[in-house]
């Protein structure tokens, strides 16, 4: 029997009951919702709306069948539609007369928009561990690979020699971004919609400073209908996954070239790849491309989200029935990708002769033999010039800048010494870097040091 039967004199048809039912995916709000309801039914007593014996049924009862759920013991049914409505009727079933009264001044509008909160509140903090586990192992990556050298490129292309850890330092950076970014979305979850009613507030005298108090939210929703019709807050959780998954899907993107034969700076760990059903020599970075891929997904899930609230008018719709499975996928999605991500960055292991040897080709110090032309009084601009005809010799001759003789290099300008072949050494253009922030091997040490505070 449907707990709103009172007002229709006929019963849904099985195929609308099922397209209007919820249960199958919003079963996993069952927790809060249990949760939720205790606090809601103290809170009536506490305002002498509901006997504190009728309370202390309530909850009781409710704990019990929190522990029968958890053991498996119960099933949900889709003529209950929702979780809200399955675990009410359950109680009712249970204790009858005071079951009924425990929906007094509550709506499920302003009770799923609370359930909702409150899981995404834990699943926050799970993130956010997730995340200080990932800064963590790049933090030590970082640390044993100061003096591994590697390519930094610009457009794929060989640039300037940098440090392997100032180029895992970068992502450091963005996954500290992404925490604070969870950080400042936590705090706009954090405010209770509940005593909201279903759009207009309640008539009773109700305690929502309490109930915020028993459910641990820093503040109460300041408007009802706001409350009931807000999900500000999942869309911006789904964007801070978005950009997230997109931090970890470059980290993916260049981990499996990195990989690759031609290449060949990393790799993985043989717990961390596949092989192929066809070729027997392949071992393949699907855990890399699947996190690059997953993250299509999330952002899916964020314009799903977007889309479903974009023509909504105010309060609440059942559109919004649908805010879950996004929200449920984008939190499955990201909770596993960065987990698997990080048990993988630090058992993959790094070549470091090979990242070296990369670095010796491909001109990377031309930019460093040009300030060596600058601090010789040179402009810029002309040292510019002369190093890139030396770089076009060069490649004509099959030869490292480095590989020149001083005559050679004094053919194309006579400010050439000696001192030119140690400041054009790799590691001295690492070293020589001076701006704050840069690859030299002090700046990474300083980063580190930065980091460990
Ligand atoms: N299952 C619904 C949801 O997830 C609960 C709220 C239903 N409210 C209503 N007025 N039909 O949104």
């Amino acid at each position: 029997m449907k707990l709103w039967k009172g007002r229709f004199s006929k019963e849904a048809t099985s195929s609308a009951n099922e397209f209007n039912a919820s249960i199958e995916f919003d079963q996993r709000l069952y927790k809060q919702d249990i949760t939720g309801s205790i606090a809601h039914a103290k809170m009536l007593a506490k305002q002498g709306i509901l006997d504190s014996s009728d309370a202390q049924l309530i909850e009781k009862t409710m704990l019990d069948i929190l522990k029968e759920i958890e053991d498996g013991k119960i099933t949900f049914t889709i003529e209950q539609e929702d979780i809200h409505m399955n675990i009410e009727s359950i109680l009712t079933q249970r204790i009858g007369q005071p079951g009924k009264r425990l929906h007094t001044a509550r709506s499920r509008n302003d009770q799923v928009a609370v359930d909702i909160r409150l899981y995404l509140k834990d699943e926050i903090n799970e993130i956010g561990k997730l995340l200080e586990a990932l800064k963590d192992t790049l933090y030590t990556l970082a640390k044993n690979n100061q003096d591994t050298v590697m390519p930094g490129y610009t457009h794929l292309q060989r640039a300037q020699p940098v440090t392997l850890a100032h180029h895992l330092l970068a992502y450091y950076q963005m996954f500290k971004r992404d925490e604070e970014r969870f950080s400042d979305c936590l705090k706009r979850t954090d405010s209770l919609p509940l005593g909201s009613g279903a759009l207009a507030g309640t008539t009773y005298h109700t305690d929502r400073d309490f109930l915020a108090q028993e459910l641990g939210f820093a503040n109460v929703c300041p408007n009802s209908m706001d409350a009931v019709s807000d999900r500000d807050f999942a869309v911006e959780f789904l964007s801070c996954s978005s950009i997230c998954m997109m931090h970890l899907s470059r980290f993916c993107e260049e981990l499996i070239l990195w990989s690759t034969t031609e290449f060949n700076f990393i790799e993985m760990d043989d717990a961390f790849s596949t092989g192929s059903s066809i070729m027997p020599q392949k071992k393949n970075p699907d855990m890399a491309e699947l996190i690059r891929g997953k993250t299509g997904r999330v952002y899916g899930d964020l314009m799903t989200l977007l889309t479903i609230m974009k023509g909504l008018p105010l309060a609440y719709n059942k559109d919004m029935q649908e805010d879950k499975l996004p929200l449920f996928d984008a939190v499955d999605t990201l909770k596993a990708s960065l987990s698997i991500f990080t048990e993988m960055i630090s058992t993959m292991k790094v070549n470091i002769e090979k990242m070296e040897k990369a670095v010796k080709s491909g001109f990377m110090n031309a930019t460093d033999a040009a300030d060596y032309l600058v601090a010789k009084g040179l402009p810029f601009r002309d040292c510019h010039e002369v190093i890139g005809k030396i770089v076009l010799y060069c490649i004509h001759a099959g030869k490292a800048i480095e590989e020149l003789s001083l005559e050679e290099l004094k053919g194309f300008s006579d400010l050439f010494d000696q001192d030119i072949y140690e400041s054009i050494d790799i590691r001295a253009c690492i070293a020589a870097k001076k701006s704050k922030g840069s690859t030299s091997f002090e700046s990474v040490k300083e980063q580190l040091n930065q980091i460990k505070k």
